[in-house]
């Protein structure tokens, strides 16, 4: 491996004082109501909970089996992925005073990052029309493999920014419908808006071959409207905690979740995933892949796209580890037995 993680976390230390303060475990205490920022929104407990969720997990040690070559391969919206582990979208260089970086380095990082690693990062959208140009152009860059995210802004708006992703032939265009009161966009005065299920619908029409994704689906009933809608897939997530304090941890919601819509749509989860070991925890309680936002954010930071793949490739190799510690020789073996069962979560 090229890089060394520990230098590119001090790299990115250096360069991200104030913003966020790159700790030994990125758990949303020190960054507790940093946003515009690193941090989760008020007291930060979404970004916490996330954590928190995952940590209360424990998994079954069984090595009595004769799986020898776990393989972490899936395929997700018809493309073939080398992990069950994706990019978060993380932009806003500006807003979030990331570093000194442009809006373009960061998105491209962010995106040929986890191309490279053979699974797919995504471009973001924000306040300043520069975040959703830059990640789009990453997305081209990456050759498509890439999920552009779009807020949910006015539906013209929104609409046109879905034909410009097509245009760009993305993998999938995503929607993070929890950032309808996100603080960010209130302060560079740009409207954003909840959406009904008949405006989903027009944008699943809108989308047309392009898979459609809501990011920020935290309830059964969210789910099953976003399944009636016709989307191709949700992302159980709460926005790292920005865009509502006191929201659960999402390994706490996505249990019920999936029971509600597993085999409808393609589920996906983030927050607070920050090793393989985690990973494995999401993919038992109903998640098909992860999300990974922060740390590779920071990785970015630190070491551009290089950093992020390798970042991958660590989650990836820890993941085979959890994977032969668990008796998991595909990711389809990994479900709710994995997990022990005694405890109190
Ligand atoms: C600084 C920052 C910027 C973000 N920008 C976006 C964005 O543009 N679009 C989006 O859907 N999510 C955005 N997110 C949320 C992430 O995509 C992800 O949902 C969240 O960080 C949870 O994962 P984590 O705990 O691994 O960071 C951002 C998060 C951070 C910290």
């Amino acid at each position: 491996m090229r890089f060394d993680l520990t230098d590119t976390r001090r790299e990115a230390a250096r360069k991200l004082a104030g913003a966020c303060f790159v700790c030994k475990v990125c758990d949303g205490v020190a960054c507790r109501g940093l946003i515009p920022g690193f941090g989760g929104v008020g007291a930060g407990s979404g970004f916490t909970n996330n954590v928190e969720a995952l940590a209360r997990r424990k998994l079954n040690l069984r090595v009595l089996h004769e799986e020898r070559e776990p393989d972490t391969r899936i395929r997700l919206f018809g493309i073939d992925l080398s992990m069950p582990i994706l990019g978060a979208a993380v932009a806003g260089v500006g807003v979030n005073k990331i570093s000194d970086m442009t809006e373009q380095e960061l998105a491209d990082a962010m995106v040929l990052g986890p191309a490279a690693a053979g699974t797919l990062g995504m471009g973001g959208d924000g306040g300043d029309p520069e975040v959703f140009r830059a990640g789009l152009a990453a997305a081209e860059h990456a050759g498509g493999e890439a999920i552009v995210v779009i807020k949910p802004r006015l539906q013209p708006e929104l609409l046109t920014r879905i034909e410009a992703a097509k245009r760009a032939r993305v993998a999938a265009i995503a929607v993070d419908v929890d950032a309808a009161g996100l603080v960010n966009m209130a302060i560079l005065k740009q409207k954003v808006e909840p959406k009904s299920p008949t405006q989903i619908r027009e944008l699943v029409n809108a989308a047309g071959s392009t898979p459609l994704i809501l990011k920020g689906i935290m309830t059964p009933d969210d789910a099953l409207l976003a399944a009636e809608a016709g989307v191709a897939g949700i992302v159980v997530s709460n926005h790292g905690g920005r865009a509502l304090d006191s929201t659960p941890g999402t390994a706490d919601v996505l249990p019920a979740v999936a029971a509600a819509v597993a085999g409808r749509l393609t589920i996906l989860a983030d927050g607070g995933i920050r090793s393989g070991v985690d990973v494995v925890k999401m993919l038992a309680l109903g998640a098909d892949a992860v999300l990974v936002g922060r740390p590779l954010a920071i990785a970015a930071v630190g070491g551009g796209a290089e950093a992020v793949t390798a970042q991958l490739a660590d989650y990836a190799a820890q993941l085979r580890v959890a994977m032969t510690l668990t008796g998991c020789s595909s990711i389809a073996q990994i479900v709710q037995h994995v997990l022990w069962d005694g405890g109190d979560a």
